[in-house]
């Protein structure tokens, strides 16, 4: 009998459980001996009367290595820091990486998008510190530190080597930011030239970046990005390949990972049972792949690989939800994709 293998689940919010148990069903009936650790974050844990990270769910997720985590809740301008971002800090989860690529039968502008993008994921604008200095004046600080900056430039392109990807391409703001940007680049220039000059390199200032990555997206390889532009440029290229129902993610520290989609808790759908679970899914799929990376789970691996035909096909036969422009439902598209495994 295969040995099963522990997983922490966070369902999240607004669509979160919606899809979750949409991918559970899935994983069910692939086979893959995957047990769930349900724990609660974001408001489905304030609701519970729990604080927004409680320490059991980080705990957990300590315990069995990795977790899979459904989109959580961040209100805008007031109230709690956002569950992701201290989630990632607190695991030091640094590295956020999202492979964009284009799937057969998602009708799109342009065929034959493969990037990934590798997001810094611990510091940048994302720090938290803000102060008020003066009636109507506000401040945020973007911190960019060496060790961080050389860490996830030896991640990417390590990555890049290890994937048999040819390019690693920075976007940066250099050119206004020369301290914290400038160092972001020049760290990556120093982890090139000294371990990877096998891999091709280079730079493009993120406003001119974005505009070449709309006109010709098939130029871009792996992207490195330092937090918030590795934010926005992941939802810019999901808009590539179909939106952020297909696009899948990863929050990879020394110890533990994270996978959840690029996607949030989508409040104006929620309930509704018409988001698409493929993303979440997808992740899983992720997931699956590292552990059998990591712990040579070729089990695991086959099933992801079988999990990955099943949803292709079904793409392939116009069995989609909405955002796709198919008609099923959340629970029918996880059918749909049982059906084909
Ligand atoms: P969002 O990604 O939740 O939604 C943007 C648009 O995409 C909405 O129209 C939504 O309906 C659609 N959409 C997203 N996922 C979809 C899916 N699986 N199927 C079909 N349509 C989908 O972004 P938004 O509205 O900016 O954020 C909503 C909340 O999510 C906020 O509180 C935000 O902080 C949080 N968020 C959480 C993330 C996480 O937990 N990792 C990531 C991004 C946002």
């Amino acid at each position: 009998m295969k040995e099963r293998r522990c997983v922490a689940l966070i369902a999240g919010d607004g669509i979160g459980p919606e899809i979750t148990e949409a991918v559970r069903r899935v994983i069910a009936a692939s086979g893959a001996p995957i047990d769930w650790d349900e724990r609660v974050a974001g408001l489905a844990a304030i609701e519970a009367g729990q604080p927004v990270l409680p320490e059991e769910t980080v705990e957990a997720i300590r315990r069995h290595g990795v977790a899979l985590k459904g989109p959580c809740t961040t209100p805008v301008g007031k109230g709690f820091q956002s569950v992701n971002v201290q989630l990632r800090k607190t695991l030091d989860l640094y590295a956020a990486v999202r492979p964009v690529r284009s799937l057969d039968g998602v009708a799109t502008r342009f065929d034959g998008v493969d990037i990934v993008i590798v997001r810094e994921n611990t510091e940048g604008l994302y720090s938290g510190i803000e102060n008020r200095v003066a009636p109507g004046v506000v401040t945020s600080m973007k911190v960019a530190t060496e060790s961080a900056c050389t860490r996830i430039a030896r991640w990417a392109f390590r990555y890049a080597r290890h994937r048999g990807r040819k390019r690693v391409t920075v976007f940066h703001k250099a050119n206004i930011m020369k301290l914290t940007d400038g160092l972001f680049i020049e760290c990556a220039r120093r982890v090139h030239d000294a371990e990877f000059v096998d891999l091709a390199y280079d730079e493009l200032i993120i406003d001119a970046g974005c505009m070449r990555m709309v006109q010709d997206p098939s130029r871009f390889d792996v992207l490195l990005l330092e937090n918030l532009y590795g934010d926005v440029v992941s939802d810019l290229c999901a808009g590539l390949v179909g939106g952020l129902g297909v696009v899948p993610g990863s929050n990879i520290g020394d110890r533990e990972a994270v996978f959840e989609a690029v996607h949030g808790s989508a409040p104006d759908i929620a309930g509704k049972g018409i988001a698409n679970p493929l993303a979440l899914l997808m992740s899983a799929v992720m997931m699956l792949n590292h552990l059998a990376e990591t712990e040579g789970r070729i089990d695991l691996g086959e099933a992801a690989g079988r999990i990955k035909t099943a949803y292709n096909r079904a793409l392939a036969e116009g069995r989609t939800t909405r955002d796709l422009g198919g008609d099923l439902g959340t629970l029918a598209f996880a059918d749909a994709v049982a059906e084909r495994l």
